[in-house]
């Protein structure tokens, strides 16, 4: 006889609520099992020791290429360190001016005063970013904001025709980028996507396939989560305007960072990773079996109340130690100093630009519809 799901991480009650949801299984029923047989761990410990157990918890989890992420041991450190070349500090220097004038010129053409949809300006943000900094051409932006839309869409659907139709165009735009620079030979830009295209791993060129998934991971992923925590992020300045005053009182960059960080802990977008299981394995009461799925809840471990006391409590030194916003282990995100650069340049000259940043009471934020976490919309009043 087949168990009935614990819980339908897709069903009325997350869809109302998500992070009401994913906070009562957390406490009620922190190994859960759904529909599809996949098992949510939903605790700091467990998300973290599974994060942590490589070798228990695999990242094979699809059977397409994923460079890094969907790698393991070996393979994995070897395009890592590759991957890691390019989110060095001094890299993330250099790019910081670059990166405030785009943030800049983007909140100099917003209305003021006038109500912005929060998430919509951080993904043309996003996408302006990224391009910047990988060299892809401007005139490719419309694209990309039709994409974001349209693979939120997509994973939303779980139709696995319309998700592989999403990833293919994406993958013809990336390619049509690294063939005319193949092309171009020693006249190719002096940019990211021409090192990337002449970068090697392990002694030998890259092959194009592994540099279309590089990007693919770089620019897909990121695109929707730069979106979402601009719209998490300046949704909570516009609710709690002390924290908006302290951001505005010349602290330091460290600290300006550690806000960010916390006001992302408090409401994760960046919801779930998975894996899948190589051996036997229990956790809290619940047996696991090699080849069983495993979805990792950050957004629901970043609010456990046995590591950060009160979820909502503001605590960005206390709680930073414990953040899981960009995960932990060996997949960490090697993206995280470039996100972090980007959410700084942006909240800072959205900042610089208003005297106040105030909720819109006509237009409460919409949640986006789980799997996708944070909002659809957040509407916001820049003053
Ligand atoms: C916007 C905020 C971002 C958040 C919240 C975020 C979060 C995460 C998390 C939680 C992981 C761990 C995944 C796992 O354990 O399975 C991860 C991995 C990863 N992230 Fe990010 N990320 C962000 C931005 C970026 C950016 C800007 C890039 C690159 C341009 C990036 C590239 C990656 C890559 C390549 C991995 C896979 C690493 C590996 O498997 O070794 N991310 N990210």
């Amino acid at each position: 006889m087949t168990a009935l799901p614990d819980w339908n991480p897709r069903g009325p009650r997350v869809r109302r609520d998500p992070i009401a949801a994913y906070d009562e299984m957390r406490s009620q029923c922190p190994v859960a099992r759904g529909p599809s047989g996949a098992w949510t761990l939903f605790t700091h410990a467990d998300v973290t020791a599974a994060a942590v157990d490589h070798q228990t918890y695999s990242n094979a989890v699809s059977a397409h290429l994923q460079v890094p992420n969907g790698l393991d041991e070996a393979v994995h450190t070897a395009f890592r360190s590759v991957v890691d070349r390019y989110f060095t500090r001094e890299r993330m220097r250099a790019l910081e001016p670059a990166m405030e004038r785009v943030a800049a010129d983007l909140v100099s053409r917003l209305e003021m005063p006038g109500v912005i949809d929060a998430v919509a300006i951080g993904s043309r943000f996003a996408v302006r970013a990224q391009s910047m900094w990988l060299g892809w051409p401007a005139a490719l932006e419309e694209e990309l904001l039709e994409w974001i839309g349209d693979n939120h869409a997509a994973t939303r659907s779980r139709d696995r025709t319309r998700t592989a139709a999403v990833a293919q165009r994406f993958d013809e735009i990336i390619r049509s980028l690294t063939d005319s620079r193949r092309k171009a030979g020693d006249a190719a830009p002096d940019d990211v996507t021409t090192e990337l295209v002449r970068d090697r791993v392990d002694g030998r060129p890259l092959t194009d396939e592994e540099i279309v998934s590089i990007l693919r991971n770089w620019t897909g992923g990121d695109l929707g989560s730069i979106a979402l925590c601009t719209g998490v992020i300046l949704n909570y300045l516009a609710e709690h305007s002390h924290v908006q005053d302290r951001l505005r009182s010349g602290i330091s960059t460290r600290e300006f960072d550690a806000i960010l960080d916390e006001i992302l802990r408090i409401d994760d977008p960046f919801v779930s990773n998975r894996r899948v299981v190589t051996d036997t394995v229990t956790v809290g009461d619940r047996t696991l079996q090699a080849g069983d799925r495993v979805i990792l809840n950050w957004t629901a471990a970043n609010r456990d109340p046995r590591i950060f006391g009160d979820s909502e409590q503001f605590e960005p030194e206390t709680n930073a130690p414990y953040n899981l916003v960009y995960g932990i282990g060996k997949h960490v995100c090697p993206g995280r100093p470039l996100a972090t650069l980007e959410l700084r340049a942006l909240t800072r000259a959205v900042l610089e630009s208003t005297s106040r940043i105030e909720s819109d009471p006509e237009r409460p934020p919409q949640r986006a519809r789980p799997p996708v976490g944070g909002f659809a919309t957040a509407a916001i009043r820049l003053v």
